[in-house]
């Protein structure tokens, strides 16, 4: 079974697809990538293109299917497998004809995976289940595989629902029920044992995580154990500090002085659910110099350890 980190504007940058793939993810998908950005030379979006990472699928949104002609020559020697991005709901992105507008466009899907395809890439399509009014997954899913996909993710929401209500499995089991290709399944994955139940209800080839790797990298490693019948190991508050720090080290190198408040939601994440970490979340957020931010939160770390070797178990997750 396969299990890949899903596409995640704003959180897929190099550190966090790096740190994934170091614990146990097949593959990694960057955040969406804009043909027209490419196309005019935009600095931002090729610097969330993969340098010479392995195992890293270059997500791309657009709608003009020379555009993404254009696009894939420019970045051609950085991956071999590209995505379509016709899931994303923002408004703002839809309403350009972008993300989830091209639902609407089977044919145009088609042409776009076509004309990709052409240039000997391996190429997907990630899609949402359609519209409230139309939920035409099984159109989309079938017009991009007439065009080459070879793999179709879907997560199992209509546009409309945004994240609200909860994903239907049952969407990614029709298509594999009823297409050739490969499929995907994304949709409230947010432990190990999700993953292998979406697997196992779906017959899915890949299943996508997301919301539910931030600050939770270790999720890659679980589903490996508990997809071979093993149980997941213990992560340890001695691991979790030494990936914070990791992680957090790795965001500053790439990002500079701004990767302080790109880690936030990071920080947030790594921070969930152990003991007493209120004070410390608030505290860290307005934190701006990095050194002061480590020692805090090793400090943390450090009290939490030592109550544990105390005697007081507590703050360990299952990873
Ligand atoms: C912050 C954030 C950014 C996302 N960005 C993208 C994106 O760029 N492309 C995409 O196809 N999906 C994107 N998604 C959707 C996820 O890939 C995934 O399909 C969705 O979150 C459902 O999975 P989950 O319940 O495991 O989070 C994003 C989701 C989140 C939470």
């Amino acid at each position: 079974m396969k299990v890949v980190l899903s596409p995640m504007a704003g959180i897929n940058d190099k550190s966090f697809r790096r740190l994934c793939l170091l614990m146990g993810a097949d593959m990694v998908f960057t955040e969406m990538i804009s043909v027209n950005g490419l196309i005019s030379g935009n600095k931002k979006s090729f610097k969330m293109l993969p340098e010479s990472e392995k195992r890293t699928v270059v997500q791309l949104f657009g709608n003009d299917p020379e555009y993404f002609s254009c696009a894939l020559d420019l970045m051609r020697d950085r991956t071999n497998w590209v995505d379509l991005n016709a899931a994303c709901p923002v408004p703002k992105v839809v309403k350009h004809g972008y993300g989830a507008a091209l639902m609407r466009d089977p044919f145009l899907v088609r042409r776009i995976v076509e004309i990709l395809s052409k240039k000997g890439i391996k190429v997907s399509v990630k899609i949402r289940m359609g519209w409230e009014k139309e939920k035409n997954f099984l159109d989309v899913a079938r017009a991009a595989s007439d065009g080459g996909a070879f793999l179709i993710s879907i997560h199992g929401r209509t546009v409309e629902q945004g994240y609200s209500g909860s994903a239907d499995w049952n969407s990614a089991k029709l298509l594999k029920e009823n297409l050739k290709v490969k499929v995907g399944v994304s949709g409230d994955i947010f432990t190990a044992y999700d993953a292998v139940r979406a697997q196992e209800f779906t017959g899915a080839d890949m299943v996508l995580i997301a919301r539910g790797a931030i600050g939770n990298p270790w999720i890659f490693r679980a589903v490996k154990k508990i997809s071979t019948g093993k149980e997941p190991t213990i992560v340890t508050l001695e691991e979790r500090r030494d990936i914070f720090n990791r992680h957090l080290v790795e965001t500053m190198e790439e990002h500079g002085i701004h990767g302080i408040i790109i880690f936030r939601k990071f920080l947030i994440a790594y921070l969930k659910g152990l003991p007493n970490s209120h004070d410390v979340k608030i505290e860290a957020l307005q934190v701006k110099d990095v050194n002061f931010l480590r020692k805090m939160v090793n400090d943390y770390f450090d009290q939490l350890i030592s109550c544990e070797q105390g005697g007081v178990k507590r703050g360990n997750v299952k990873g």
